[in-house]
């Protein structure tokens, strides 16, 4: 069996780092690594008008954010196909199919989709597209016959409905799909970053996050205004690490390099917390070292952002290429799935 990989975002923003280290970076090791046969990229435009239908201009415009966001980072579409879920007609049809192996009861359990309607006051109202996105979502999946979804941890029930519904499906009408797996980051702090406020998470209405666009200087006020250990007053005091996104951010960014090169009195982290820890360590000075770090990581990334906004119609061509490639291999997906199912009446 191929390995294969496909993953996609949202967008409805542009991308931060909560999303660069909780699946971003991971995404690129992989297609550098060799290791897969193939890396599918999807901006996932259509399932973010499931609750953004009123709101398309908002759609369109970050479908160019994302896309600039991924290549910043180091996606490059010689290795990865990259493109847009709304131009892969097939995943819809696909969709409709499934549907018929999903339970409203099942789907009104999913955590994340639960928290979401919570999050977003659906209430009575709640759309139909939202409640069944997960559904729509492992038609992304299957459609390219995914081994390995790279996804933050939020995203897990859409995988465990994806293996459900691959499972009914391969029961119901031959061995046809195959059930993915998700990959998630090993560092623990990677899984879900904090906002720059200590809420659980990043997100744009909360605004606080730092953006991989954002600009050296807004870096730097995001982080010298971060949310540290409330109870830590006094630099003799003894601070706490483990709740402090100060700390969280340092286990996700850095590394002993950092420490060597701009605060070479810790030979590392460990050592960094445990005098924080024990008091004596003042936030500023944590702080100062986190900007250091940070703008280190996001520089390159924005540098090759702003060469990449130059050329947006070059962008656009990559997406429509990446579009009709995936085209060509969901429209063989389907195909099969419609011989299972019995409906491939004309086919030759
Ligand atoms: N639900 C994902 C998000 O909110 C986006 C997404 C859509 C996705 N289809 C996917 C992720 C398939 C992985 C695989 O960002």
């Amino acid at each position: 069996m191929k390995n294969i990989i496909l993953t996609g975002d949202r967008p409805t923003g542009k991308l931060h780092i909560g999303h660069y280290v909780g699946s971003l970076k991971g995404r690129v090791e992989l297609q550098n690594s060799g290791k897969f046969d193939k890396s599918y990229i999807m901006i996932a435009d259509a399932q973010a008008l499931t609750d953004n239908f009123a709101n398309p201009e908002k759609v369109r415009a970050n479908v160019t954010e994302v896309a600039l966001d991924y290549l910043a980072c180091g996606i490059d579409p010689q290795k990865s196909t990259v493109f847009v879920q709304s131009h892969v007609a097939e995943l819809t049809e696909l969709t409709f199919y499934y549907m018929n192996l999903v339970t409203l009861a099942r789907l009104e359990r999913n955590p994340t989709v639960k928290a979401e309607i919570k999050q977003k006051g659906f209430g009575a109202s709640l759309p139909m597209g939202f409640l069944t996105y997960p559904v729509s979502q492992t038609a992304d999946i299957t459609a390219f016959k995914a081994t390995c979804v790279p996804v933050g941890e939020d995203q897990l029930p859409m995988l465990e409905q994806a293996r459900e519904i691959v499972r009914s499906f391969n029961g119901l009408y031959g061995e046809t799909l195959v059930e993915p797996k998700a990959l998630l980051p090993e560092n623990k702090s990677c899984l879900r970053l904090p906002g720059t406020d200590g809420m659980a998470k990043m997100s744009k209405s909360l605004g606080n996050c730092i953006y991989l666009s954002d600009s050296a200087d807004e870096i730097k006020r995001k982080v010298m205004s971060m949310y540290t250990d409330p109870n830590h007053l006094k630099v003799t005091d003894p601070g706490n690490t483990s709740e402090n996104p100060t700390f969280i951010y340092l286990d996700a960014f850095s590394s002993d390099e950092h420490f060597q090169k701009y605060l070479p009195e810790y030979a590392n982290l460990a050592e960094m917390k445990a005098h924080y820890e024990r008091g004596g360590l003042g936030d500023m000075k944590v702080k100062k070292f986190l900007n250091a770090v940070m703008q280190e990581t996001l520089e390159p990334i924005r540098a090759r952002r702003e060469e990449l906004e130059k050329d947006i119609p070059a962008i656009w061509e990559m997406l429509k290429k990446g579009s009709e490639e995936a085209k060509a291999v969901a429209g063989e997906t389907l195909a099969e799935v419609k011989k299972a199912m019995k409906i491939d009446y004309f086919a030759e």
